[in-house]
């Protein structure tokens, strides 16, 4: 079976920096994989290709086999692909509840369609992404006096709104406190494992790491330099000295 998103040479440079430089990954159907690397060794990039953000300057990009690299943002998103921010992302001024259902994506052609289209079965899905989330007492909530580690919470709700086949996360869990931190382990494990949803995660945190992805890559300077089990990738040398070797 062809993988849900294969990667193969990616090449993005931004003038004379080339961030990312003939990457090539896999991500199967129904996996979680995880993608770590020193900072500035270009994983957002890599995120930002995928999505349509913009243009590869050289490589492939296939989700279920459709060559999707020079399509653009909407058009991917509607193939099934949604993404979360290393920047959280969430309306303050507007509820959990506003935050998912202006999370649809043709609301964005405008509101009015959304509330005359099906307004039921949005809302009805937005209350299910909530309880999912933990955040069924939040509903009315604005999304500002949520705590930051909820706030990640209702960012990947807002993310499954788009019913995703595959969700790039980008570092879910940074800045947040031990005890969120289990929380969101137990979303994406359900998210991948209940509703069927492929996970590429960006994060930092090995231990996050070892309890979620069956398969990791790292990247250093743009290029992979290591890839297998979380277990082989902590033990790996060259990891290590990338990680000691971007530190100040
Ligand atoms: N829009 C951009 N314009 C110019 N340089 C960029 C841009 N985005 C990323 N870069 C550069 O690409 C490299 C990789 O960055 P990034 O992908 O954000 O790394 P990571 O997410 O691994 O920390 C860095 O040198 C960064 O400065
Ligand atoms: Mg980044």
């Amino acid at each position: 079976m062809t993988d849900l998103l294969s990667v193969r040479g990616v090449t993005k440079r931004f003038g004379g920096v080339v961030a990312n430089q003939g990457i090539s990954l896999a991500v199967p159907h129904g996996g979680i994989v995880g993608l770590i690397g020193p900072n500035g060794s270009g994983k957002t990039t890599l995120f930002n290709s995928i999505v349509g953000y913009h243009p590869i300057d050289a490589g492939s990009i296939a989700l279920d086999g459709r060559e999707i690299s020079r399509l653009r943002v909407p058009e991917i998103a509607r193939l099934g692909l949604a993404r979360t921010f290393q920047q959280t992302r969430v309306f303050g001024k507007m509820s959990c509840l506003q935050n998912l259902l202006v999370s649809v994506p043709h609301v964005h052609e405008g509101l009015a369609a959304m509330c005359t289209r099906q307004p039921r079965a949005v809302t009805e899905r937005a209350r299910e992404v909530l309880r999912l989330a933990g955040l069924q007492d939040h509903l009315e909530q604005r999304a500002a006096d949520l705590s930051f580690g909820q706030q990640k919470l209702l960012e990947i709700g807002m993310a499954l709104m788009n019913e995703p086949k595959l969700l790039l996360l980008d570092e879910p869990t940074a800045g947040v406190n031990p005890v969120m931190i289990d929380s969101l382990i137990a979303l994406l494990r359900d998210i991948n494992a209940r509703l069927g949803i492929t996970l590429l995660v960006i994060e930092h945190n090995m231990r996050v790491m070892m309890q979620l992805a069956g398969y990791v890559y790292c990247l250093a300077h743009g290029t992979v330099l290591a890839q297998g089990s979380p277990a082989q990738i902590t033990a790996d040398s060259a990891v290590i000295e990338a990680y000691l070797g971007a530190q100040p």
